[in-house]
């Protein structure tokens, strides 16, 4: 079977998602759930964006040990020497470069001539080979490039002393039958290209994405860029979970195979969504909710008959274990250890420890502990954002005939608590109104999302808000049974990462790839 390598990019292109904003810690906290998924390579972020990205992919860089660390980086001297300082401490560094080479680039863009395309790029290949010896060359928008430009375009790449070149169809323009064609075409019209990997990197504009980066395989890509979920700029990326199943479950077709540990993936699912805020549809394929749900009648019975009647792939596969064993109120510490050893948690003895207490305040509000609702207190994992507000209490009074009030208690780090009440027009709206009124932060609510972590009445629920101040902003999550309560934590965590990020050394918002 041949080895199809995974390139990671959910820190890099998936953080460029609209609305995505993960900090240092959450990018190393990611970044070492990718090492555990086994990612070959895995892109940290774009250094000379700004020096706070340059110090998290420097965090990733020193972090990760069994995987190439990889920094991206337009075809400019200053932009490759912040990848250098970044991934001072890497185990294995790589450095990706790229520069556009379409017509519609080349004239509007770039305002160069192919010529000065291919001088730029070279320039930049051969200074970079003085500090690397692992070099991916990007040519941007070469789904929209000529062939026979991108032919001399990939040739120049491999002289010059690129490792790896990548394919990408930057604008998810393309069909499978004509995204297979350019690797064939390279594959048998470029000297030497036997020499380097081919890699694909797919966007999912017409929802190709994935067929694309498949039909590349088939015609001799050595490596796959994605990210986790398929988040990504716009449409998003090619969903590497789909990619690692697809050779899984039809090995018998394309003979080649990724060295991922499956088991990991609804973990690693679990956690981009949790950290980025975006919300994994029910539909989507491998790790949506109703991925291996059976509804129809018919289907229900050909399942109890015969699961490969209608399964392709079992939910073991991808680690989704789920176990007979129900937790509730009277549900002791053997119990609870159990049941974290069925859903696959290893901890020491002093997290076993805070998670039961967790849990036991927890079933005081529920009646039944689903396996989700104690993934997600697991996952909740505090973070180090300095606690600049906690919240202590609210109180929330709400009529349809009346104007919705709230009243908040907060705790500011100097130990000083105060108190403020506040209307509005919905009941987030006034507590939201109650908490600047004591923060005296002005800020703007440029997103809120809700969703109920299990089923039931009293589950638990999970609110994720993105707060706006200036140029900066920030996400933020909170979980409560109540999710007026899940709202006001998750206000109060993006505030308090807000006012972290001002003090941060310079970091961007949103990269600029020009
Ligand atoms: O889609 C794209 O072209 C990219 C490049 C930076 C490789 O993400
Ligand atoms: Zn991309």
């Amino acid at each position: 079977m041949r080895k199809i390598y995974i390139f990671d990019t959910t820190l890099r292109d998936g953080e460029q998602s609209p609305g995505v904003n993960l900090n240092t810690k959450e990018k190393v906290e990611i970044a070492l759930q990718l090492e555990k998924l086994g990612v070959d390579r895995m892109e940290a972020g774009f250094p000379a964006a700004s020096p706070g990205d340059l110090a998290a992919v420097n965090a990733v860089a020193r972090a990760v040990k069994n995987a190439t660390i990889i920094g991206l980086s337009r075809s400019r001297e200053q932009d490759i020497d912040a990848v250098r300082e970044a991934l001072k401490g890497a185990e294995d560094p790589c450095i990706h470069l790229f520069l556009a080479t379409s017509p519609i680039h080349r004239k509007h863009k770039l305002r160069m001539e192919k010529e000065q395309v291919l001088e730029t790029a070279e320039r930049a290949i051969r200074y970079a080979k003085q500090y690397f010896s692992k070099i991916e060359f990007s040519p941007e928008d070469a789904g929209r490039t000529e062939l026979d430009f991108l032919c001399q375009v990939t040739d120049m790449a491999i002289r010059a002393g690129a490792t790896v070149v990548n394919i990408p169809d930057t604008v998810g323009y393309l069909n499978p039958l004509e995204y297979g064609n350019i690797f064939k075409t390279l594959k048998e019209n470029v000297p030497n290209i036997e020499t380097i990997q081919l890699s694909a990197h797919c966007h999912d504009d017409l929802g190709m994405a994935t067929a694309n980066a498949l039909s590349a395989i088939l015609n001799g890509a050595d490596q796959i860029e994605g990210t986790i979920n398929g988040i990504g700029e716009r449409a998003g990326n090619t969903a590497i979970e789909e990619i690692a199943l697809a050779l899984e479950t039809r090995s018998d077709y394309f003979g080649a195979k990724t060295s991922l540990n499956l088991k990991e993936i609804a973990k690693t699912s679990r956690l981009v969504s949790k950290l980025t805020g975006m919300v994994i549809p029910g539909n989507k394929a491998i790790v949506g909710a109703n991925a291996f749900a059976h509804e129809s009648g018919i289907h229900q019975d050909g399942m109890l008959k015969e699961k490969t009647t209608y399964e392709i792939i079992s939910p073991d596969t991808i680690g989704l274990r789920e176990s007979k064993l129900v937790l509730g109120k009277h549900s002791g510490r053997h119990a609870f250890r159990e049941k974290l050893i069925d859903l696959g948690y290893e901890l020491e003895e002093e997290s076993i420890n805070a998670a039961f207490a967790k849990f036991k305040d927890l079933a005081d509000r529920k009646k039944n502990v689903t396996d989700e609702d104690i993934r997600a207190m697991l996952e909740e994992k505090l973070t180090d954002t300095p606690e600049v507000f906690t919240l202590e209490t609210i109180q929330v009074n709400y009529g349809n005939q009346s104007t919705p009030s709230a009243s908040v208690r907060i705790r500011k780090a100097e130990g000083d608590v105060r108190e403020e009440a506040a209307i509005g027009n919905g009941s987030v709206d006034a507590i939201y109104n109650a908490i600047d009124k004591v923060t005296e932060e002005t800020v703007e609510l440029e997103d809120y999302s809700i969703k109920s972590v299990s089923q039931g009445k009293d589950a638990l629920g999970e609110v994720h808000v993105v707060l706006k101040q200036d140029e900066v902003s920030a996400q933020g999550r909170g979980l409560s049974t109540d999710i007026l309560e899940a709202s006001a934590r998750a206000y109060i965590d993006a505030l308090n990462r807000l006012i972290e990020k001002r003090k941060a050394p310079g970091r961007r918002d949103k990269m600029s790839l020009i």
